[in-house]
């Protein structure tokens, strides 16, 4: 049976309104570009964008010099993409790339892991299609302050409700304007999605984070252990 793909019912809502949602971001209502130069860094060849949704990140990822090409689960997602002719797309699951082993040097994930119920499968995925020294870029919700438990009401005093321990799947939010309250999200604690990298032989090798003044969003840049 196909997966479901959530994303389908919101696809043009995610393209048209929120994603146009703040002008003056780098086209990402975070404004994410910076994480991508600074963690991605220029190179040259494939880079697989997993979770491409819109295909919003592409040219950024292209002015770093690498050539994006997106996966995604939701074809609605992917209309957008290919018809503004952003980067090739494939329609797949994550946790089974349609990609051979060991043949990428770059892939990059953008606030994507919250819509995977088995993120640490994905991260073996992406250790499988990486050649030895490849890079991984995740950029994601901030598990410290994901707001199906941070009540982000007040920007200035961030409450913080029980939930982080539970990791659990769920449509609560704090505000009606997001993604979390249309197509619900998991969320990973800290420990738990770090040693998913360390699990699926994906090295540690620089952080970030971003939104101020209580960051929103936790970023990796990973290295494809060698074998
Ligand atoms: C919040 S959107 C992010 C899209 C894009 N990366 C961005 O930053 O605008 C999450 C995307 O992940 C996709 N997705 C969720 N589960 C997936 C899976 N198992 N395999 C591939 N894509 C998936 C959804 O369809 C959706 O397009």
């Amino acid at each position: 049976m196909p997966t479901p793909a959530p994303y389908d019912a919101v696809a043009d809502w995610y393209e048209t309104e929120f994603l146009t949602r703040d002008p003056s971001s780098d086209g990402h209502p975070l404004g994410l570009g910076h994480l991508l130069d600074d963690l991605l860094g220029p190179g040259t060849g494939p880079c697989l964008e997993i979770g491409c949704g819109t295909g919003v990140h592409a040219d950024r990822v292209r002015a770093l010099g690498w050539t994006p090409f997106g996966l995604d689960l939701s074809h609605g997602m992917l209309r957008h993409a290919h018809t503004r002719g952003r980067l090739p797309v494939v329609c797949g699951d994550a946790a089974r790339l349609p990609v051979a082993s060991v043949v990428l040097l770059a892939a990059v994930a953008v606030m994507v892991h919250t819509d995977m119920p088995d993120y640490p499968r994905v991260l073996r995925e992406v250790a499988r299609v990486l050649r030895p020294g490849g890079v991984f870029v995740h950029i994601g919700v901030h598990p410290c302050f994901c707001g199906g438990f941070a009540d982000r009401s007040d920007p200035d005093a961030i409450l913080v409700r029980p939930g982080y321990l539970d990791g659990a799947w769920t449509r609560k939010s704090w505000t009606a304007q997001g993604v979390r309250d249309k197509v619900g999200a998991t969320h990973l604690p800290l420990p738990a999605l770090l040693g998913a990298f360390v699990d699926a032989g994906l090295r540690l090798e620089r952080f970030a984070e971003s939104g101020s003044p209580t960051p929103i969003v936790f970023a990796v840049r990973a290295v494809r252990a060698r074998r």
